[in-house]
């Protein structure tokens, strides 16, 4: 198990939202779900350099600003064009309010 490191609380991040931080030089966009889960993935389209944390969260998707791809938070897999790749997703704990996560990618894609 490779160490977590704190975000933020979980109150920084507004429900339906994204925020996007700095995590050891790695960016990463955080989202707090509707279901009030949260998640993290790299902070990049997979398509194109652009920030995914200025996108919209549709359910368990964020959306690109930029051309509209939607990655699954869970998979980091696109749903939909023109992205083809998927985007790194990094595995988030809440504990006591907090939410830490860990710059291990669950779905072993890397940057
Ligand atoms: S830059 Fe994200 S879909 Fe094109």
């Amino acid at each position: 198990m490779s160490a977590t490191i704190r975000v933020c609380s979980t109150e920084d991040v507004p429900k339906g939202g994204v925020i996007a931080a700095e995590i050891d030089g790695t960016p990463v966009a955080l989202v707090h779900a509707d279901d009030d889960s949260f998640h993290a993935v790299y902070d990049e389209c997979s398509h194109a350099a652009v920030a995914l944390s200025e996108g919209e969260v549709d359910g368990c998707t964020l959306e690109c600003w930029l051309h509209g791809s939607r990655f699954d938070l869970r998979t980091g897999q696109p749903t939909g064009l023109p992205a083809t790749e998927p985007v790194p997703v990094y595995p988030v704990e809440v504990r006591d309010g907090d939410v830490y996560i860990s710059l291990t990618p669950s779905n072993g894609v890397t940057r």
